[in-house]
């Protein structure tokens, strides 16, 4: 068989494992070629692609972000699009596509699969919000990276007896503020799943104190909000005002420093904000989410060729399972609110 493969969306550690995986699988088990498109679906639409070789992937495993390259490209919002990505997928004779992404780009792949194209997909974000699968790959490693950063930033709040905030990413879900708050021990959990009262956050701050606890780490998603429609808006104007993607998705970012002024004001104390951004993204992949992301793309090659198309393999159980691209996209995984319970009796 001929595979297509692209990676798409924000990058994830693992992109490069799950394409050595499918790149070598194929080649190994059943004789396949595979060509990598560039830049997620952008190099479907223009045609860019090239063969890889299962000798070179060998090196990829440890290999931070995607030697593919990735896009937030939409032929959906494109004129002709799907008609051109089937163009192109024809031009090179792509017996299959293995379309390695976020919701948004297995959303593509979902669509255009109900049009006929056969495409089998990999659950990747490092928020770990994408429904069907227990954990996408990537995800361990941002917890991994953002816990470390909550380590140091203990040892600094509690030299200046500061209140330190962590800002990371989780855009709909706060995943990786929850499992790194808990991992690493912070004071307060903030996640989009639960808009937060700003005064009962300065009153927990303010028994801390007076209990003699006089550091304290609070970690907030970018897409956490307070609960106050007012402070809401004032929260939301502290994001950057970039134009929103080709998926109609605005640029987060900023509620950290928003917060850190806030608490300041608010209780005295003082207060400084981190926000971690891209660094959770970088990098090489832990050893986790290199045997998953290993997982996925042997999964993905066997599941090419049973013909099962139209589906995103995935984690269910510890185990390797099929789910329908359908129901995995569109509707994004939120936190477990019990996990944030686990959490609870250690915040405050
Ligand atoms: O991959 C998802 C994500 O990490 C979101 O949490 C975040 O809002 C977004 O990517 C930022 O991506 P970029 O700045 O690369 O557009």
């Amino acid at each position: 068989m001929r595979l297509g493969v692209l990676t798409g969306g924000g990058d994830c550690p693992g992109l490069n494992a799950v394409i050595r995986a499918v790149v070598i699988t194929g080649h190994v088990r059943y004789g396949d070629v595979t060509l990598g498109y560039l830049d997620g679906w952008r190099g479907v639409l223009e045609g860019r692609s090239r063969v890889l070789d299962p000798v070179a992937s060998a090196g990829l495993l440890g290999m931070g972000g995607t030697i593919l390259g990735t896009s937030r490209t939409n032929p959906f919002a494109q004129e002709d699009g799907p008609e051109r990505v089937r163009a192109s997928l024809a031009a090179e004779r792509i017996d299959a596509l293995v379309v390695i992404g976020g919701d948004d780009t297995l959303g593509v792949a979902n669509r255009l699969s109900s049009m006929g194209v056969p495409a089998v997909g990999v659950p990747k974000t490092i928020d770990n919000d994408l429904s069907g699968t227990e954990v996408t790959f990537g995800f361990h490693t941002a917890v991994q990276t953002a816990t470390e950063a909550i380590d140091r930033l203990g040892t600094t709040a509690e030299s200046h007896h500061r209140v330190m905030v962590c800002e990371v990413m989780g855009r709909h879900a706060g995943w990786i503020a929850t499992e790194a708050g808990i991992a690493g021990g912070a004071a307060e959990i903030l996640v989009p799943e639960v808009p937060f009262d700003l005064e009962e956050v300065c009153a927990k701050l303010k028994a801390r104190h007076e209990r003699g606890q006089f550091f304290s780490i609070l970690v907030v998603a970018e897409g956490a909000l307070p609960a106050d429609p007012a402070l809401a808006e004032s929260a939301g104007r502290a994001r950057s005002g970039a134009a929103p993607d080709a998926f109609g998705h605005v640029r987060l970012g900023g509620i950290g420093d928003w917060l850190a002024g806030q608490l300041e004001r608010r209780t005295g104390f003082e207060a400084r904000s981190t926000t971690l951004g891209h660094i959770q993204r970088g990098g090489t992949p832990t050893a986790f989410d290199r045997v998953l992301a290993t997982r996925f793309g042997v999964a993905a090659v066997d599941a090419v060729h049973d013909g099962d198309f139209g589906i995103m393999v995935a984690l269910s159980a510890g185990a390797m399972v099929r789910i329908p691209l359908r129901d995995a996209v569109g509707h994004p995984k939120t936190v477990d609110l019990g996990l944030l319970e686990v959490a609870a009796p250690f915040l405050g």
